[in-house]
């Protein structure tokens, strides 16, 4: 532990990062404008997770000369767990245009918290893939630690986990679930509340996303 969190959680101090989840948070932002900060948050985040990607050597000619550049080694999957990892991806997207995505569709269940799967998408060449599971919040875990499971199971070795806002609940159960993979967010909340729901949060993000709330 260092600053009382998991080594294997980086949170994203940026001031652009932190002033729009600080916007994101707000209850009186709306749907447009939630549904694209979160977009620009996952966008801003891609440059930290992807910081120690490893590249391989390439040349291209300029219109004067070789030279010498670089490519990603390995492929890049974007798996959002629907509904509100979608906001999500579409910022990672934005700017891994090429990246493949896979689909998870998990819900929690109200009264008992569990995560309930509905729908399984993964690309067929995800065990090769560097796998980016986006979510915007981390509350139990549940929903995350299976949707890793799940990607581990289709051969997947190489796994991160990106939100928006986490709590030390979930940070507990997906660190000791999956002590593998890094978790980078934008913030490290108080607490859970009796309901499920991290505090201060940003409420039930897609609700907000799609107004279903
Ligand atoms: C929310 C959230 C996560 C999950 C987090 O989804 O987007 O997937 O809950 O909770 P957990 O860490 O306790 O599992 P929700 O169940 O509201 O589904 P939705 O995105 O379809 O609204």
């Amino acid at each position: 532990m260092t600053n009382g969190l998991h080594p294997n959680v980086h949170v994203s101090t940026h001031p652009l990062i932190q002033e729009k989840l600080t916007r994101a948070r707000d209850r009186r932002t709306d749907r447009e404008a939630f549904r694209n900060l979160l977009a620009e948050i996952a966008a801003l985040m891609v440059f930290e997770f992807a910081r120690n990607f490893p590249t391989r050597p390439v040349e291209v000619e300029t219109p004067l000369e070789r030279a010498g550049g670089a490519a990603l080694a390995a492929g890049i999957t974007v798996v959002p767990i629907l509904r509100a990892g979608l906001g999500m991806a579409e910022g990672v997207l934005h700017l891994i245009p090429n990246a493949r995505v896979g689909h998870l569709g998990i819900y929690r269940d109200e009264n008992t918290l569990q995560p309930v799967s509905y729908f399984d998408k993964l690309p067929p060449d995800v065990a090769e893939s560097h796998v980016v599971v986006v979510d915007p919040m981390l509350a139990t875990g549940g929903s995350a630690s299976h949707a890793i499971r799940v990607i581990k199971r289709a051969g997947a070795r190489n796994i991160l986990f990106l939100c928006l806002v986490a709590c030390p609940q979930g940070i507990g159960r997906l660190t000791s679930d999956h002590p593998d993979v890094l978790i980078y967010t934008a913030a490290v909340d108080r607490q859970l509340n009796e309901r499920g729901f991290i505090l201060p949060g940003l409420g039930d993000a897609g609700d907000r996303l799609y107004g279903t709330g």
